[in-house]
């Protein structure tokens, strides 16, 4: 029997461990799962509404570190963590993703001398201004074993000298999520009470520092996103971070006055719901790229950079960068066209990488 914690903190974590702990419940008689829950994220639309609609069970730890600095919220939850971990001894640590509860709980198992597991291991942006690059390169070099989502991961950590005999390819977990509530969330309503037609609006999120923490940048991003706003109304519901900067930026009245309409975070299964049914994505997250290519919707990516790489050789992706005219011009070339693309779905995205990760701690 192994005891496994699964560590949880902000927003792209909650889909990512639900699968697995799921899975570890079905197999009762190999896995204990405990889940850890860091508090990066609080907000009841960035927190608590995933555990309801992904069915998590509560947490059996809940450090509520909070919103602060890169340092003082990573110093935070190491604190706060080193406890639970002298207290629970746990057989393996489970850490996913790449935010700040990831980098900070790896750190405190390697220390410890306790076995740490990173899933979605080896993807690379190779843009060290990211945070999230910075807390895939750490994690990654002391983590136990890489479980990685695609094969680029596995050649990236190869790269960097980790050894090959911790690296296994499990395919993407977060896909598993995708699959598993595709069918509830067609109970969702959010189509109705925005009163929307498939394939006949657009969904954009935007939450990246180096986008909307920059005024220039942001600025940029709705000089595109506004006239494709007039072409097919575009729905954007609005990260704390990013609402915070259209207010200080002065932003708020020009999207008032265009066809965007900004709306609260969703939870999981609306947020499906919502994307599901896109013409079109435009977006800066990680995650977004890859769910809107399981399920064949085009996605024009904000960024000058991906470490999803995958999500454009086998998926519906293309990198657009922040400059106003190029996303205009994308962004218009596929409203022209069809909708669905016929891209393949990249290999091991099939909804089963929870039962790998699972045999691959077994086998650890
Ligand atoms: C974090 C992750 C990022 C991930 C994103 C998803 C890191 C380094 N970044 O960025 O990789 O894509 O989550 O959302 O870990 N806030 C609230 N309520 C909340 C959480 C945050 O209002 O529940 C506000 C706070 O004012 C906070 C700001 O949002 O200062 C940013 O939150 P933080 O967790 O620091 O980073 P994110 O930008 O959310």
């Amino acid at each position: 029997m192994l005891k496994v914690l699964n560590i949880v903190g902000a927003r792209p974590n909650f889909m990512k461990i639900a699968p697995i702990v799921r899975e570890m419940q079905r197999r009762e008689n190999d896995f204990l799962p405990l889940i850890v829950h860091t508090g990066q994220h609080y907000d009841a639309a960035m927190s608590n509404s995933f555990f309801t609609d992904l069915g998590i069970p509560a947490p059996d730890y809940h450090l509520e570190v909070g919103s602060h600095s890169h340092a003082v919220q990573t110093a935070r939850i190491m604190t706060a963590f080193e406890p639970v971990i002298l207290q629970e001894k746990p057989d393996w640590v489970i850490v996913v993703g790449d935010v700040n509860s990831t980098i900070a709980c790896a750190l405190v198992c390697s220390k410890l001398g306790v076995k740490v597991a990173h899933v979605e291991a080896g993807l690379r942006s190779n843009d060290r201004t990211m945070p999230e690059e910075i807390n895939r390169l750490l994690t990654d070099q002391i983590s136990d074993l890489l479980l990685t989502p695609s094969t680029d991961g596995d050649e990236n950590l190869k790269k960097e000298n980790i050894p090959e005999r911790k690296i296994k390819f499990v395919g993407n977990v977060m896909i598993d999520s995708v699959f598993y509530n595709l069918e509830k969330s067609k109970e969702s309503k959010i189509r109705d009470d925005l009163n929307l037609t498939e394939n006949e609006y657009a969904v954009t999120t935007l939450h990246r520092p180096s986008n909307v923490d920059e005024k220039e940048v942001f600025t940029r991003l709705l000089d595109a996103l506004i006239p494709v706003s007039d072409k097919i109304p575009i729905i954007f519901p609005v990260h704390p971070r990013t609402r915070k900067n259209i207010e200080n930026f002065g932003f708020a009245e020009q999207v008032e006055n265009s066809n965007i309409k900004l709306i609260e975070p969703l939870g999981y299964l609306d947020f499906m719901r919502l994307y599901s049914g896109a013409r079109i994505v435009l977006t800066d997250s990680g995650g977004l790229q890859e769910e809107t290519t399981a399920l064949g919707i085009p996605c024009l990516t904000l960024r000058e950079n991906t470490e999803r790489p995958i999500t454009i050789t086998h998926g519906t992706n293309i990198l657009v960068g922040t400059n106003t005219e190029k996303i205009k011009q994308s962004a218009f070339e596929i409203l022209e066209n069809d909708s669905k693309t016929d891209k393949k779905i990249p290999p091991l995205w099939d909804g089963r990488a929870a039962e790998r990760i699972c045999d691959a701690l077994i086998n650890g």
